[in-house]
């Protein structure tokens, strides 16, 4: 069975954890020499420590509330958390689908597979159950599938997949793939609902993920009336009808969140269904507005 009929027979999950980087100890700019010193010392002792208790807690409560599908980058560089959070979960490996991505240091340097290696053995994992790269990086994408295709081959992958590609990424790929992309993940939100790119997925039979989705809680959606009608019609919040929008496009959204209970509602969305006028309506909400970068014209280097 390939991912597309695992993802109709219900094997692989419907929605997804993004718990992205760990985030930001205090900065140091603008202050003066004693308070930067004071800063760096208590980053060092304690800020830190108290952001990685916390980004392990927030996924083990994640998978430990049902959540199975773990998105993850190289990029990232939290990959031991995530390997700490998933043992401290007790939930069974093989229950989970955890991705991972070569970032774009790694395409640079030619470092595919020294990456890789060194994220798996960070999150103290066997294989992983996806690997896409993080952005087609102009020159180096397609030597970094053929490295991406020897990882598979090495069975430490189970499934290979892309990300940010447009059409003639993906076309490039085909012309000189030994095996397709599975999955594929780019920016999808009722501002930027990227129609026609989806279709050209769904054409050749790779599953799309959404990431972004909820549009990092953008203003223009947190005030628009339509989604305001709906959350009293469904009796949901708009987070939660934005997201079964994605599940009933037949997308995964992949979602940010270290908070219990915006995890808990984002995953509440299964007992419910928006009929076809409010779907209409919701994909009427696109203004084109891409919130990250286009892949045709952005400076991989700092991405
Ligand atoms: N391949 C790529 O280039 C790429 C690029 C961007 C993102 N991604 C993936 O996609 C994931 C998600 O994307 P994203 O972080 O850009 O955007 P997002 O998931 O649309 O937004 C995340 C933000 O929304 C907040 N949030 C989540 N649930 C909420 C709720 N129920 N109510 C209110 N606020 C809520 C989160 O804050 P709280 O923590 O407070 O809940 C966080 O600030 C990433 O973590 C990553 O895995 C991939």
């Amino acid at each position: 069975m390939n991912l597309s009929e695992m993802l109709h027979d219900g094997a692989i999950p419907q929605i997804g954890i993004g718990p992205g980087g760990l985030g930001y100890t205090a900065k140091y700019s603008k202050k003066s020499k004693l308070v930067k010193l004071g800063l760096r010392v208590y980053n060092k002792l304690i800020g830190r420590k108290l952001l990685e208790n916390n980004y392990i807690n927030a996924v083990c409560n994640a998978l430990q509330m049902g959540y199975r599908l773990i998105d993850y980058s190289s990029a990232y560089g939290s990959g031991e958390l995530i390997g700490r959070a998933v043992k401290k979960s007790g939930i069974p490996r093989e229950e989970l689908f955890i991705t991972t991505r070569v970032s774009n240091k790694a395409q640079r340097n030619h470092q595919v597979r020294e990456e890789f290696l060194t994220s798996l053995h960070n999150m103290g994992l066997e294989y992983v159950d996806l690997l896409q790269f993080h952005w087609p990086v102009t020159g180096l994408y397609l030597d970094t599938w053929r490295e991406m295709e020897k990882l598979k081959e090495a069975g430490l992958v189970k499934h290979l997949g892309v990300a940010n590609c447009h059409q003639h990424h993906l076309e490039e790929i085909f012309r000189i793939c030994k095996y397709r992309p599975e999955v594929g993940q780019f920016e999808i939100h009722p501002l930027f609902t990227q129609k026609p790119l989806i279709q050209y997925y769904k054409e050749q039979d790779i599953v799309v993920e959404a990431y972004t989705p909820i549009a990092r809680y953008d203003d223009r959606l947190v005030r628009l009336p339509l989604l305001k009608r709906l959350e009293k019609k469904y009796n949901k919040t708009f987070v939660q009808i934005i997201l079964r929008w994605h599940v009933q496009c037949g997308v995964i959204p992949l979602v940010r969140s270290l908070s219990y209970n915006h995890q808990k509602e984002n995953f509440d969305i299964f007992d419910f269904e928006l009929d076809e006028e409010d779907m209409k309506a919701i994909d009427g909400i696109n203004i084109n507005s891409r919130l990250r970068y286009d892949p045709d014209n952005c400076d991989f280097s700092i991405l």
